[in-house]
């Protein structure tokens, strides 16, 4: 087991769950603090509560458990984001901020900071976005991701600290439900399949969005958190391309399994935000610094995603 002590803010979402989990298997379940605002009950090892607003008790964690590294996955993301767009902005960027600080002083160097899709905008190109681009995004979530790709920056050249960062795309996965986010309806799509044959899509039929299976985005942040610093050339954020589809593409995917499957198209305003973000990106650079490659397509999403949600409910 490696020597670390891994701090996980925003362990109970979508992906600090089944991550908190994957670096237990690599470093010893003692050594990752899971932590939330939230108490999270399907816990296997040490959990704090932490509100990242809350530097007092940011800075007693890392003490008394001696943190060497963090994973902050706290958020509030794309859809909800529009709800309380102030609010957003203070727990996305300025609490990113004060991470940076703390770890700053306490000598915390290696962070991992998950950025999004939600980073392009209206005036970057749609297909195949490259790594470097035009970057004006519209919603308070990817305003706030923006700026906090660029502070990440800003301590590695400043600092010399070692801050790594993907641009997830969506993220698809059986494991635990996505929250407030425009992306969502590609988990949601697949437990109204198994339920009850019928889907309402929130997105129009023809609306392509990047995608990653939930492997793949765990295996993406440990390879990039394990290469070696001096491989790395992109200290804002990777793109990372998964692959794009539309909900007319998934809904004919699951159909060849479920034939009764239907679907209905409402598209409400998370459709507005799905217009402004990329078709399909271009991740040569991960591929070239890290050595990063895609493992699941559409159908091998499809395919393991019914497996999987039909086993959890029988
Ligand atoms: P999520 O919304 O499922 O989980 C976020 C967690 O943060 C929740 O458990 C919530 O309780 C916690 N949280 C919110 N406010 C907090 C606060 N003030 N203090 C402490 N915890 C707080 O998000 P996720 O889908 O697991 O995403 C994790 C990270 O990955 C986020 O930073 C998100 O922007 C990024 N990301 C996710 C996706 C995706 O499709 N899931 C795509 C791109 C980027
Ligand atoms: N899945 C996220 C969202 O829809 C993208 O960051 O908000």
């Amino acid at each position: 087991m490696k020597k670390e002590r891994i701090l996980i803010t925003g362990a109970g979402g979508q992906i600090g769950t089944v991550l908190t989990q994957a670096l237990r298997e690599t470093y010893g379940a003692p050594a990752v603090i899971a932590s939330d605002i939230k108490r999270i009950d399907h816990n296997a090892g040490p959990f704090v509560v932490l509100d990242i607003l809350n530097r007092h008790r940011l800075e007693e964690i890392i003490d008394d458990y001696k943190i060497t590294q963090i994973y902050h996955l706290a958020a509030i993301l794309s859809a909800n984001g529009e709800w309380n767009p102030l609010k957003t902005w203070d727990v996305n960027l300025n609490a990113w901020i004060m991470m940076l600080e703390v770890c700053r002083l306490k000598g915390i160097r290696k962070i991992f900071y998950p950025s999004t899709i939600a980073v392009f905008g209206a005036t970057t190109p749609k297909e195949y976005t490259p790594q470097h681009t035009s970057l004006e995004p519209t919603t308070v979530y990817g305003i706030s991701k923006q700026t906090g790709e660029l502070w990440a920056n800003y301590y590695v050249q400043k600092y010399q600290m070692d801050i790594r960062s993907v641009r997830y795309p969506g993220i698809i996965g059986y494991q635990s439900m996505p929250q407030g986010g425009t992306t969502d309806y590609a988990v949601e799509i697949f437990h109204s399949a198994l339920k009850d044959q019928h889907y309402t899509c929130y997105l129009s039929r023809n609306k392509h969005l990047p995608m990653l299976y939930m492997p793949d985005a765990i295996r993406a942040t440990l390879e990039l958190m394990e290469a070696p610093e001096s491989s790395l050339s992109v200290r804002t954020s990777y793109n990372l391309a998964g692959i794009s589809f539309s909900p007319e593409e998934i809904f004919n995917e699951i159909k060849k399994s479920i034939p009764d499957f239907t679907i209905e198209y409402k598209p409400d305003f998370r459709d507005e935000i799905a217009s402004s973000w990329s078709h399909s990106i271009d991740d040569s650079c991960a591929r070239e610094d890290w050595g990063w490659k895609l493992e699941y397509d559409l159908s091998k999403i499809t395919l393991d995603m019914l497996e999987k949600l039909s086993q959890i409910n029988t």
